[in-house]
């Protein structure tokens, strides 16, 4: 015991003289690695010269770990080791960051530079509650173990879409899911937070405990009001967890009737039909011959089960058969296999831009294109070759949808029924040489502001920016309105008086 408690340190030292790649350790984050390790028990903290260490500096996005080394992960088994950790991290005025799934796409978003990076993914625990009610989520899961868990029930969340991606940011930051239509984000289908405060307090936040921090933990985002350690969220009864899902590849040539069909989707279809859920993707790559248009379409009705080949499209659906397509798929899958077959690998650099305009006139949305068309092709011309693959995302928000985030109380994301239907819209791309990083971002910027421009010119700008999908210098909660932003301000206040948080944790939206 003792051998290895001195060992550790030993071994602590000496990876510090040789870590480092970039960026010098400071003396608070190297006297808290090891005051973490004596507090938790052995084997919590990980060294940048071990195995461990490797395998939790491994992001989805490249650009969080390339030239970005903390000096220890910090993984706690439990709640206690959470409150443990955090309360070193504040006594010792440590710059650290918290790991929920990593799949913030900018550098820095969940991974500490020379800090201490708390690593949530021994936070696995997943219980249902004995009514089918309820699934209790631990903060380290992912959404496949979450969906593999429920398909074998007969259950489903409204939770995340994409096998690999963490729970915790995604519900933190709104989440937006398949069965959105009927039960809104992630977020509005949280019954209770379980969090360690700055203080080291655990509490939680539901709508009889805590009631403003549990307003504000819906949408609000964690590093302004703790380390959430556990999610219950509202589970639903789903046959197989099954849903039906059509993909669709469309030549770009037609993406003017490709989006006009997914904003009468968005405008008429969904809301008569809550169970159906659909995202538009127009990107440009060689094996698809240039530029093209994917379309998915999902819904949560099985239609008719004898028809074996799942040629029955839902009648919401039908208008998207008269559609060009170069590849067309249907099929009856439970949430994992979909999840899985949509996961987008590891390996590349990643940039993530988000605005929202109102849904109403598809000219808008069709006149967009050639914005984002402009910018792909001085990508592709710097790109000289390297790989860039660039996307340009419609996600609905429609009135079933914004009319749902009320029923559970409503969040603090600021969207309302009288300003929607709206149009989330993402511009995203990934590559692989690092000399392309900035006029990546400034250029992804430039198009969000062009949008922006462009929809205020007619009238049509909201202006929301979805924390997560939005970029570093993005005014995430400025945008969810001035009343909201100060209430989430005040509570943040309330909580972590001394702005502890505020200052210690790096990376991700500031209030
Ligand atoms: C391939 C892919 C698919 C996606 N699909 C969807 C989708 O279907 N719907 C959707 O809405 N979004 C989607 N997203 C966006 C996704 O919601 C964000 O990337 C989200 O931040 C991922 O959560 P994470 O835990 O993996 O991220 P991380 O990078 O680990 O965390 C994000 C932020 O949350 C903080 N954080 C993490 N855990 C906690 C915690 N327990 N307590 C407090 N703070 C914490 C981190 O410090 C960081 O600031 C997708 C992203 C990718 C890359
Ligand atoms: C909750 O789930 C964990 C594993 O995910 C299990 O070890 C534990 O016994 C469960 N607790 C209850 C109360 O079911
Ligand atoms: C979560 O799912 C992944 C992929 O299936 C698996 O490798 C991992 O072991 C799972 N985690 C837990 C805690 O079950
Ligand atoms: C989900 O679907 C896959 C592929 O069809 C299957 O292998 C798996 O067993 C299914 N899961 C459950 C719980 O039925
Ligand atoms: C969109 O369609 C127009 C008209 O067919 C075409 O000129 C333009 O190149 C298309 N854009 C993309 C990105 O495919
Ligand atoms: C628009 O959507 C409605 C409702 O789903 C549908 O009846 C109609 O055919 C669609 N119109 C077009 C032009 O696709
Ligand atoms: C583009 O790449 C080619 C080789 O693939 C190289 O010869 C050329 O110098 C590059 N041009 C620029 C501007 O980097």
């Amino acid at each position: 015991m003792l051998f290895s408690g001195f060992s550790k340190i030993l071994l602590g030292a000496l990876s510090l003289a040789t870590a480092g790649c970039c960026t010098p350790l400071s003396p608070s984050s190297d006297a808290a690695c090891k005051a973490i390790d004596l507090a938790l028990p052995l084997g919590r903290v990980n060294y940048p010269d071990s195995p461990t260490y490797a395998q939790e500096n491994h992001y989805w996005s490249n650009r969080q770990t390339d030239n970005i080394a903390p000096a220890c992960f910090v993984a706690p088994e439990n709640t206690l080791e959470v409150a443990a950790t955090m309360k070193v991290l504040a006594s010792l005025n440590t710059q650290f960051s918290v790991k929920g799934g990593g799949h913030t796409a900018f550098a820095g978003g969940s991974n500490s530079d020379g800090g201490v990076t708390v690593d949530l993914m021994y936070l696995t625990t997943l219980n249902v509650s004995s009514d089918r009610k309820t699934v209790s989520i631990g903060a380290g899961n992912r959404w496949i173990n979450v969906s593999e868990a429920l398909d074998t029930l007969g259950l489903v969340v409204a939770g995340g879409r994409v096998a690999d991606v963490g729970v915790s940011g995604l519900i933190l930051g709104g989440g937006i899911s398949f069965f959105s239509g009927m039960y809104g984000w992630a977020c509005d289908n949280v019954r209770n937070y379980e969090l360690v405060l700055a203080s080291g307090l655990i509490v939680n936040a539901s709508p009889t405990e805590n009631e403003d921090l549990f307003w504000a933990l819906r949408g609000g985002g964690g590093s302004s009001f703790g380390i959430v350690t556990r999610f219950d969220m509202g589970a639903y009864e789903q046959p197989g967890g099954n849903i039906w899902h059509s993909s669709l590849i469309i030549p770009g040539a037609a993406n003017a009737s490709a989006i006009a069909a997914y904003q009468n989707l968005t405008v008429n279809g969904m809301p008569s039909d809550n169970k159906a859920h659909s995202y538009m993707v127009l990107t440009h790559m060689d094996m698809l011959g240039g530029y093209a248009v994917i379309s998915d379409l999902f819904h949560a009705d099985l239609p008719n089960t004898a028809d074996s080949a799942h040629e029955t499209v839902p009648e919401v659906f039908v208008p998207f058969e008269s559609l060009p397509t170069i590849t067309k798929s249907k099929s009856i899958d439970n949430v994992s296999t979909i999840s899985r077959a949509i996961d987008v690998p590891y390996g590349s650099r990643q940039t993530w831009w988000d605005t929202t305009i109102k849904a109403t006139d598809p000219s808008l949305l069709i006149d967009i294109v050639p914005l984002w068309q402009d910018h792909v092709e001085k990508l592709i011309a710097a790109a000289n070759g390297t790989a860039v693959t660039p996307y340009l995302a419609y996600q609905a928000i429609p009135l079933n949808v914004l009319k749902a985030m009320e029923v559970n109380g409503g969040n603090a994301l600021g969207l309302k029924q009288s300003d929607g239907p709206l149009m989330l819209i993402q511009v995203a791309a990934q590559w692989s040489d690092s000399a392309l990083d900035e006029l990546m971002e400034r250029s992804s910027e430039g198009v969000i502001g062009k949008i922006n421009d462009l929809a205020k010119s007619r009238g049509l700008s909201h202006g929301f920016v979805y924390a997560n999908y939005a970029g570093n210098s993005q005014s995430v909660f400025e945008s969810y309105g001035a009343d909201n932003h100060a209430k989430l301000k005040q509570v943040a206040m309330k909580w972590d008086p001394e702005g502890i948080l505020r200052k210690l944790w790096r990376g991700y939206f500031k209030l």
